[in-house]
């Protein structure tokens, strides 16, 4: 149904959601939201395994963002005239539904960013400079280079240790190591709730009370936990959290970053420039009220608002559901993997979220990969961003496959009548 643009607003994306808006969870119908899985690769119908990377969208999510360019365009926060004031209201409401997703006490810790990186890379910038000679940082041997990268360039400026805790053999964090490197030095624990390369589900809450104990603040890393484990900042008690948007099935180049009101006030801004004042001369700046101080610049409008239309995509789903449908195909592609032979599981921890990672002997992981992509099959091969991990494993890559909600267990059938032909060919010599 059409409606006047007068009327959007904040209705923008409370239009119909598709198949997901009030039906109980049924994957293989969920298949119709998502336009692109009607493809075909190579002459196959697309199979695709590689949502840690980037998740498919919503025909919901894509409409949100259209309408808006069609019917709302406008910046925000700087106009009388009533499409900002409507942009306004959508890019704000989609705060109010991401406080709501995450359980955050208060609108004001939703800071808007481009993605788990950039959300990383503010805290390094504008918290990390309370950090002086000697102080440490401490992360895991299991973080993503966003989650490393930006606590040595802090290091180097600022004189502080990076200190790592170890993981084990099944790629699980040894808790006993993490607790024995945090001391009266350190100043910012940063750990991944869920690894990327191994899938890996941290004990954060374990970790946060650990570290608050001593009176550390903690960052975790939430980019591959959000579409999968539901999120309640407050229960956690963490002191930042970051997540990006397009793993959540939303708009590209949008995340999110929580933070305490509290440590967000205190921080210094992260870049300066539009909408992030409150008054400029040029003798002095003065800064505007959270979450403002951070969004310098015109900000991804119609991603946010997309993000938006994800949330209460997955929310009218029940992330318990989706995350009870993963692990069923989780659990399926384990079984299978472990009937081949010559194949190595990476990261079989206790407590895994929806990614397989795998080496097959005598095969690299690009030929798999490349085999895969001749039958319609996506997944990730290579270090990941987790180079750390796959030194640890003694290995330069694996094959990935990550799991979503519109995935099935024909998808992993698929998967692994494939990795069998790739065998044949690599291993056997046979072609096919
Ligand atoms: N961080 C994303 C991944 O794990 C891109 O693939």
């Amino acid at each position: 149904m059409k409606r006047a643009a007068d009327d959007l607003g904040v209705l923008l994306c409370a239009a119909p959601i598709g198949a997901a808006a009030s039906a109980a969870f049924d994957g293989a119908r969920l298949r119709e939201d998502f336009p692109i899985l009607r493809r075909t690769v190579h002459g196959k119908p697309l199979v695709y395994l590689d949502n840690a990377a980037t998740s498919q969208k919503p025909q919901c999510v894509i409409d949100c963002e259209a309408r808006y360019y069609c019917e709302l365009n406008a910046n925000i926060h700087r106009g009388v005239h009533s499409l900002s004031q409507q942009a306004t209201d959508a890019y704000e409401a989609a705060r109010d539904t991401v406080r709501r997703f995450i359980n955050a006490a208060r609108r004001e810790e939703i800071v808007f960013v481009r993605g788990t990186t950039e959300a990383i890379n503010l805290v390094a910038a504008s918290y990390g400079q309370r950090l002086k000679p000697g102080d440490e940082i401490l992360i895991t041997e299991m973080e993503h280079h966003s989650n490393i990268v930006p606590w040595q360039l802090l290091c180097e400026r600022s004189g502080a240790v990076l200190r790592v805790a170890p993981i084990d053999e099944a790629g699980e964090l040894m808790l006993d190591g993490f607790e024995h490197r945090l001391n009266a030095r350190t100043r910012l624990v940063a750990v991944t709730h869920v690894s990327n390369a191994l899938g890996t589900v941290n004990a954060v809450k374990r970790i946060i009370d650990l570290a608050h104990a001593k009176g550390i603040a903690v960052l975790i890393d939430g980019a591959q936990a959000a579409p999968h484990i539901k999120i309640d900042v407050q229960t956690l008690d963490c002191d930042f959290y970051a997540f990006s948007s397009h793993k959540l099935y939303g708009p590209t180049g949008v995340g999110v970053l929580y933070g305490k009101a509290a440590l967000l006030e205190a921080m210094p801004p992260y870049q300066g420039g539009g909408d992030m004042i409150r008054q400029v001369t040029f003798a002095k700046t003065t800064f505007n009220d959270l979450p403002y101080k951070f969004e310098a610049g015109t900000p991804h409008i119609a991603g946010v608002v997309g993000l938006g239309a994800a949330i209460d995509y997955v929310s009218a789903l029940g992330l318990d559901a989706i995350a009870a449908h993963e692990h069923e195909l989780l659990a399926h592609a384990t079984e299978q993997a472990r009937a081949v032979c010559g194949l190595r599981l990476i990261g079989t921890a206790s407590d895994k979220s929806s990614i397989l990672s795998f080496v097959i002997d005598g095969v690299h992981p690009h030929d798999v990969g490349t085999i895969l992509d001749d039958e319609g099959i996506a997944v990730r091969t290579g270090h990941h961003c987790a180079m750390p991990v796959m030194e640890h494993f003694h290995i330069p890559a694996t094959v990935r496959a990550s799991f979503a909600l519109y995935n099935t267990r024909a998808e992993v059938d698929a998967l692994f009548r494939a990795v069998r032909k790739a065998q044949r060919m690599f291993v056997d010599g046979r072609s096919a």
